[in-house]
């Protein structure tokens, strides 16, 4: 019993240290936030159905990771799901735009 309530007490005061998070969604700090893992299924989810095959719109295809890397690293890329231009349909919401920024700031992992 002793043991048990020790255990539960540095549990407790294990999770009182833990910094509060700064961050729209808390998941984003273990998020892996590379191409394959987390922004390849944004751009499926949100983006392909417009931005793909031999004629994309304004374009800009966003259907593998260096035509990605080549909008991302031009800026408009997250400019205009920043701003709520695209998708047409509605922004982003702010998780998903911080877990992108993530992905700029790390330097595009693939
Ligand atoms: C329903 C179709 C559709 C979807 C979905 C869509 N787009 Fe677009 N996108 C367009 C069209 C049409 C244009 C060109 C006209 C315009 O600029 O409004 C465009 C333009 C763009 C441009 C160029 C803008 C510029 O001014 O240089 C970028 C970058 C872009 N889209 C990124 C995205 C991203 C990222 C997503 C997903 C989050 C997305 N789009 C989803 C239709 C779409």
């Amino acid at each position: 019993m002793k043991r048990f309530l020790a255990l539960s007490l540095l549990t407790l005061s294990g999770c009182k240290q833990e910094k509060p998070s700064s961050s729209p969604c808390p998941e984003l700090d273990t998020l892996r936030a590379t191409y394959a893992a987390y922004v390849e299924r944004v751009m499926r989810l949100h983006c392909l159905s417009c931005h793909q095959g031999q004629n994309p719109a304004a374009g800009v295809a966003l259907d593998s990771y260096t035509a990605v890397r080549q909008a991302a690293e031009r800026r408009r890329w997250y400019e205009v799901m920043a701003n709520g231009t695209m998708p047409p349909s509605g922004k982003l919401d702010d998780c998903t735009l911080a877990a992108l920024r993530k992905w700029i700031e790390a330097g595009y992992p693939p």
